[in-house]
Parts: structure tokens; sequence; C-alpha cells
């Protein structure tokens, strides 16, 4: 921490409150922060001072104030740094029961940043596992849930390179943060929202569509005529990569454990799907290619599918592990099927990827895939949204998703 952050932590935890104002001794000077209801927790100052610290001028603008003797009361407008930001909130890992929505402070967007104004956030699994205390934001990130949002770019950080303006609707891909009414951004991780979406369905595309693209394309390899196996077919990820697999001109095979999830899979595209819970998915593909297996799979499940996964695949075939849903542990003969069959074994987890590795994802999508939500014609891309939830009713959208109810996105709308 440098000096200047520590002076301002020291000065900032001995403040005294005035009404909606607090006031804060800095050597001669008086500082005032203000804001209706503001109360300032100790996590509240060092997200102030780290704010400050990068970016005095900005935060100096956005409400915080030097003067020379007395203090001045600044009362919060909506471009202030304390105006109301409610987010979706925890204070103790559990269930679906401990999340609350609490006034934080507004974030402040740094260098190449932009301060995105949230209309929309979506569900992810990542955020009930957060939630359980079972997944930490990688370091740097927001601690707040959401990986996800669209909005309208409310404020520019210092240095941003003029790709944005105040006022233009987006979309990003965030590490964290998104369900909260203010969230800051790197500028190339916003993304236009194509023609003839809403903010709804374009909240619905940045974490499933890009892992879906970077699953297929950039690790996985798809080439036209392939199979790839997509389990939780019906899933928010599943349903996005089912189209994306046909627009390669490959053959998007589905697993689902319910009718009406493989009728919606075979409806975006699925050639075949094959319930779970009936019957056995890996005798069914070896089935549909003749004995071949497929050349893809894409598999979130891990654990309780592992035989029937290096089973079913062909030789030099790849299979992509980035989810757990079925458990971490594998008991039995595994480097040995995958060996005999030369198959490879990839993992990916895309919230933990740098910023460049993001931008480059990023940009690829924007050129290759976004342009296809707003073309007309059979491979027309579409985001499948389930549930559309008010913020107010954070724990039922939970509850909803951990009771794999949900075919594609459930989305939260914030309030404006
Ligand atoms: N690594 C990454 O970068 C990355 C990025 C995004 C998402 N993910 C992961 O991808 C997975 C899907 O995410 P999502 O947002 O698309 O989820 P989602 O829409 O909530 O769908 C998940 C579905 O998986 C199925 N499922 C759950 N437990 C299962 C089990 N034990 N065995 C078989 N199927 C099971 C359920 O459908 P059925 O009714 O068909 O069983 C459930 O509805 C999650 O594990 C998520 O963490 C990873």
């Amino acid at each position: 921490m440098s000096h200047l952050q520590n002076l301002l932590l020291d000065s900032l935890l001995g403040t005294k409150h005035v009404d909606s104002a607090a006031l804060i001794k800095l050597h001669e000077r008086s500082v005032c922060v203000a804001s209706p209801g503001f109360s300032l927790m100790p996590s509240d100052v060092r997200t102030l001072v780290n704010g400050f610290a990068k970016n005095p001028l900005q935060t100096r603008r956005e409400g915080l104030y030097f003067k020379e003797k007395d203090y001045k009361c600044v009362r919060a407008d909506d471009y202030s740094l304390y105006a109301k930001n409610n987010a979706v909130y925890f204070d103790n890992p559990g269930g679906p029961e401990n999340l609350y929505i609490k006034e934080v402070p507004k974030p402040i967007p740094g260098e190449g940043e932009v301060l995105l104004k949230v209309a929309v956030s979506a569900l992810n699994r990542a955020d009930l596992l957060q939630r359980q205390g079972q997944y930490h934001p990688p370091p740097g990130a927001s601690s707040i849930l959401g990986l996800e949002a669209s909005g309208y770019v409310s404020e520019l950080g210092p240095g941003c390179q003029g790709h944005w303006k105040i006022g233009d609707p987006a979309m990003a891909l965030l590490p964290g943060g998104g369900q909260a009414q203010y969230v800051t951004v790197p500028e190339e991780l916003l993304m236009s929202i194509p023609e003839g979406l809403t903010l709804h369905q374009a909240a619905a595309i940045p974490e499933v569509w890009l892992t879906s693209f970077q699953l297929l394309h950039l690790l996985g390899n798809v080439q036209a005529g392939e199979t790839v196996l997509i389990h939780a077919g019906a899933s928010a990820v599943g349903t996005a990569a089912i189209q994306l697999t046909r627009m390669a001109g490959a053959i998007p095979l589905v697993t689902a454990g319910s009718q009406n999830k493989l009728q919606m899979a075979e409806k975006l595209g699925a050639a075949a799907g094959f319930n779970y819970k009936e019957q056995d998915f890996c005798e069914a593909t070896l089935k549909f290619t003749k004995g071949a297996g497929v050349n893809l799979i894409l598999d979130c499940i891990g654990g309780s599918y592992w035989e029937k996964n290096v089973n079913c695949l062909a030789l030099d075939g790849r299979w992509i592990l980035y989810g757990l849903l079925g458990g971490e542990d594998v008991s039995g003969p595994l480097f040995s099927k995958l060996f005999y069959k030369r198959g490879s074994l990839i993992t990916s987890r895309l919230r933990n990827r740098d910023k460049k590795y993001k931008q480059m994802l990023v940009k690829a999508f924007t050129e290759q895939i976004l342009p296809h939500f707003s073309k007309e014609g059979p491979q027309r891309l579409l985001p499948v949204l389930d549930r559309v939830y008010p913020m107010a009713e954070i724990q039922a959208a939970h509850e909803y998703m951990q009771a794999n109810r949900n075919v594609g996105k459930i989305v939260l709308e914030l309030p404006q």
C-alpha cells in the first residue's frame, strides 16, 4: 500500500459522520464525502481509499472534496462516488436465504476502464458456488456476484481510447460485480449489443457464449463434419454450444435430464439427445456414430461421467472439462483408456484468465460471432432466456437454478 493510501486510510478510519456526510481530517485539510444514508464501514473505507489512490482527480470530481479549512458537504447525485448502488450481497456463505440487497460504494473506473450502469445481469452456476463459499473471485475482482451485465456507459475512466461514449448501450464480460447497479469494466471487455436484441437478451450472452466459443474453437478446434457431445444440453452454456456447433458445420449431440430439455436442445439444432437418467448416453452415442465415437466432448459434469466419456470418445478425440457438476473424483483406469485412444483431456476456466486473454477472446467473438445474432436466416444465433427475476427476488432465482429447472439463462433486472 502506498504512503498516500496509508495516510488516507488512517484519516478515513477516524472519520466523523455528519448527517449524510462524512467529515475527514487530512493534515490541515478537511475532506467531505456525502451521500444519502451514507455510513462508512471499514471495508467501504478501503474501497474508497483504493479508488482515491488510483485516481484522485476522478474521485475528487465524484464527490470527495478537499478544502483548506472547513469541509464542504456535497450531496451525492447519480454521478457521485456514493450514489445509490444496490448490489446482491451475502455476509456469510450458505444457502440462498443468505442473499440480500445492500447499498455498496459505487465503483470508480480506473485507467482504461468504463463505468457501466447495469440494467440487466444474469445468473451463473459460479454465483451459486461463490454463495456457498466454494468459489472465490480471482485476485483483484469484485466480491459481488455477477459475471456479466448489460446496460449503459455511465462514465469513462482516464486513458480510455474513445471506443465508448457516455450513454452507449453495451454488454460486458466480468470477473464479478455484475449484480450491482454500477460496475467497472476494462473498455476492451465491453461489447456492443447486436442490433435487434434487448438488454435482457444481451445480458445472457457474455459468460456462456464466450465460454462456448472458447471451448469449441480456441480449445476444441472443432471442424466441419465432426461430432460434438454436449453435456447439460439445455443449460445456458449448452444452448449456446449447440448453436455454435451447428454454425461450425459440426454435428451436436446432447445429454439432458428431461424430455422437455431434450426437445429444446433439438429445436436449437441438436442432431440427437439422450436422457442420461433413462439411458446410457455412451451406448447411444456409439450407436449414433456407428461405433466411431465423438470427436469432441464439452463436459461440465466431470466425475460421474468420466468412464462413459472416455468410452465414447473417438480416436484422437478431445474431451474438454469445464465444470464439475457431477463431482471431482475419478476411480478407475482413466489414463490407460485415454492413452489407447490418443485422447486429449483439456480443462478450462474462463473467469481466472488474464485480461489479455479475455481481450483477445472478446475481440475474436465480436468479429466472428456477434454479427450472427442480428442476421436473418437459418444460422441466426439466439440467446435462450428462461426467466427474468427482479433483483429483489434474488433468493428465488438462486433456488430455481439450484433445482436444475432452467432451460437457458436466468436474468436479473436491476432497479433503474
Ligand atoms: N469453466 C468455465 O469457464 C465455465 C464457464 C461457464 C460455465 N461453466 C460451468 O458450466 C456448467 C453449466 O453452466 P450453466 O450456467 O450453463 O448452467 P445451468 O444453465 O444452470 O445448467 C446446468 C444443468 O446441468 C445439469 N446438471 C446439474 N447437475 C448435474 C449432474 N450431477 N449430472 C448431470 N447433469 C447435471 C442440469 O440439467 P439436467 O436437468 O439436464 O440434469 C442443470 O440444469 C456449470 O458447471 C458452470 O460452472 C464453466
